[in-house]
């Protein structure tokens, strides 16, 4: 009988803007590209589609749009490519990406809009791949404001920001046993992190024979 070969992992990584995310995200791809492991970055929003130019013109503050309506267009921003990250895990291809439905969840619930409940921000995504592990890079807002600040996108200010961590750390709760979510400590230098994520990382590397899971399964 001809050997199966394990998928790739899916492992996304959250936190706040400014927690350091999209530098780990590259760290960790060339830890993976030095170990010969075939890996693909994807980042949300991908606002390289048509779905992801609106989100980018409302993020810079360049449209208006309803908040249902921009959330709606995240989660479509995911479903859009959702084949694509099951097709690569199925190659053997670890795929990692930076935010996932958690921000979505995590910045439109912070908006405390009525009609807007966690419940509600949760639902668009249900049926997406599932994450193997969620890293959450847990940075304080003193570390953010000693990291430059935040740049002049819509969501990046500190009150939001902070609406936002609460957010998240109700999912990470709610995520339960620590298998599959883990709070990392971003305040640390960047090594550290690395080290950190890698570590967390390192039993899903080598793929893994598990179907790939739903969310909210
Ligand atoms: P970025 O800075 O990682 O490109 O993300 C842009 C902003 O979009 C960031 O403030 C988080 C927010 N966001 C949502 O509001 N909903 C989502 O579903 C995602 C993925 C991001
Ligand atoms: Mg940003």
């Amino acid at each position: 009988m001809p050997e199966r070969k394990p998928r790739g992992a899916f492992i996304v990584v959250e936190g706040l803007d400014r927690s350091g995310k999209s530098t780990q995200v590259a760290l960790l791809e060339q830890r993976f590209k030095a170990e010969g492991r075939p890996v693909r970055l994807a980042k949300f929003p991908d606002r390289a589609t048509p779905i992801g130019k609106m989100i980018d013109a409302y993020l810079r503050s360049q449209s208006e749009m309803d908040d249902h309506a921009v959330h709606l267009l995240f989660s479509a921003n995911r479903w859009e490519l959702a084949q694509s990250i099951i097709d690569s895990l199925n190659a053997g291809t670890t795929v990692i990406c930076d935010r996932y439905a958690f921000s979505g969840i995590a910045f439109s619930a912070a908006k405390n809009k009525p009609g807007m409940s966690y419940e509600w921000c949760r639902a668009p995504d249900i049926g997406l791949p599932a994450p193997d592990l969620t890293l959450f890079l847990d940075v304080s807002p003193e570390k953010a404001r000693e990291r430059g600040g935040f740049g002049a996108e819509r969501y990046e200010n500190a009150d939001m920001q902070e609406r936002v961590q609460h957010v998240f750390e109700r999912i990470g709760v709610e995520m339960g046993d620590g298998s599959r979510w883990f709070a990392v400590d971003a305040d640390q230098e960047q090594g550290a992190v690395t080290d950190e994520l890698w570590m967390r990382i390192q039993p899903h590397a080598q793929g893994t024979e598990r179907p790939i899971q739903r969310l909210w399964e």
